[in-house]
């Protein structure tokens, strides 16, 4: 009889897990940020300990927290004994947390578990980012395209690129259309909302999410990445062109500019500086983009070089332009080295062939042996062919045979 109720009790075991390992309980967290693990459990187990672990649970190192102990630096465990449900939060999550958990209910004999199946997920947005540059103190309409289905969700914006925190740390939503330097429109036309951010500053550059609320399921998010630069002080910038070739001067210039004339002049100060794009056919202008303008040189002149002021602000207000400092390089092409090099080893073997005939001059006058020194002379000058001859026959030769019946024409007059 107690070995049948043995039986009996191992086989509830035995159902209990096939029950709970059919419902598996899936939790999805965001890398870096928190989840809750919540299981439920039955009438009657509501004064019994709880506990989260994780593998087999088999050892007293696998588990991570208990009811008795609840609050640790990563997990934290509530039993809501009304609704018997009990909740671990899990913080701060790395891929290591990723796996296998059971929520456990401690009691004699083999206690209840139910498997939690825990996944991450990057937190992160997007594939595509919209990148937008404006400058301090102007004021900027970041544009959200979304699908027609979504015209009438909620519309919003928030800081950074975490997609999961994002609504709760909206900036603005259509719901609340306005907040301090932030306006929201949403133009259900065409499809796409404005947030404008007035009176820029650095701090407020960086990534933003746009993001649609759809209800069960995950909200559709565009990304954003707003670059403020600082526009009330002279840019300088250096360049170095080749004469003769062509050369590209970049200025940038806040896109609230787009309709002024834009300019480039040349001169030490910018208050006396030449217009170079009146009068100079070889300086052309064009639109590189909304907060760029380029300046082509088609030829560089040696007499380029210099200091140019570019900007597109005729008023000369604190200073938006830019400077550059150009210069004009020379660059020698690779033939006419090749000259020059060549030209310096002539002039080179040339010395040496009169030093060595001239030495044998003033031997041949002294000791009177003329005939001897003459053929010395000779194998002197062959040596030295021999060794152009095997560099370069064709040209260097030719001059040194005439050098040497010059010297011997000498060497014999002076007999
Ligand atoms: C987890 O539950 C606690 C308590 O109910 C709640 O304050 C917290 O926001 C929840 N955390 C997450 C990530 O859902
Ligand atoms: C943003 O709104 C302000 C105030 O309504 C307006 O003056 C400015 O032109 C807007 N900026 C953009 C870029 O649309
Ligand atoms: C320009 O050339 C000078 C040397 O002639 C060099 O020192 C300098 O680094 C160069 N500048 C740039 C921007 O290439
Ligand atoms: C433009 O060129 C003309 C003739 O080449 C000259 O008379 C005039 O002074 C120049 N203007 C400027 C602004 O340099």
């Amino acid at each position: 009889m107690r070995r049948l109720q043995n039986l009996l009790f191992t086989f509830c075991i035995a159902l209990r897990c096939v029950t709970s390992a059919v419902g598996v309980i899936h939790v999805t967290g965001n890398v870096g940020s928190a989840v809750n693990v919540s299981c439920s459990y039955d009438q009657g187990y509501e004064s019994y300990e709880k506990y989260l672990c994780k593998n087999d649970c088999g050892s007293n190192d696998d588990v991570l927290i208990t009811t008795s102990n609840p609050v640790t630096s990563k997990y934290r465990i509530h039993d809501d004994k009304t609704a018997r449900i009990f909740t671990t939060s899990i913080s701060d999550l790395r891929s290591v947390d990723t796996g296998k958990y059971w929520c456990g209910v401690t009691r004699t004999g083999k206690d209840i578990y139910t498997e939690v199946e825990l996944k991450l997920v990057k937190d992160h947005c997007c594939d595509t980012v919209t990148k937008i540059l404006n400058y301090q103190g102007y004021s900027e309409s970041i544009s959200c395209p979304y699908e027609h289905q979504y015209q009438n969700s909620l519309k919003y914006i928030c800081r950074g690129n975490r997609p999961s925190t994002c609504l709760q740390q909206a900036l603005i939503t259509s719901d609340n259309k306005e907040n301090g330097r932030f306006r929201l429109d949403d133009d259900k036309m065409l499809k796409k909302f404005t947030v404008n951010i007035t009176s820029l500053s650095q701090e407020d550059s960086g990534y933003y999410l746009c993001g649609v609320r759809r209800n069960f399921a995950h909200n559709v998010f565009s990304a954003v990445l707003l670059e403020v630069e600082e526009f009330c002080c002279v840019k300088s910038t250096k360049i170095n062109g080749t004469v003769g070739h062509p050369l590209t001067l970049q200025c940038p210039y806040p896109s609230q500019h787009r309709d002024n004339r834009k300019f480039l002049c040349k001169g030490d100060q910018h208050n006396s500086c030449t217009d170079m794009l009146k009068n100079q056919s070889r300086f052309t202008l064009q639109d590189a983009s909304s907060s760029t303008f380029i300046v082509i040189i088609s030829k560089l002149e040696a007499a380029d070089a210099g200091t140019y002021w570019c900007g597109s602000d005729s008023q000369w207000r604190v200073g938006n332009y830019t400077k550059i400092q150009l210069s004009a390089l020379y660059v020698i092409p690779p033939v006419l080295l090749l000259i020059c090099i060549l030209v310096l080893v002539y002039k080179y073997r040339h010395s040496r062939i009169e030093e060595a005939v001239l030495s044998l001059q003033r031997n041949a006058s002294r000791k009177k042996s003329s005939k001897k020194v003459i053929g010395a002379a000779q194998s002197e000058i062959y040596k030295n062919q021999g060794v152009v001859t095997s560099n370069d026959q064709s040209t260097s030769n030719v001059y040194e045979e005439v050098d040497v019946e010059v010297h011997y024409e000498n060497l014999t007059a002076s007999e």
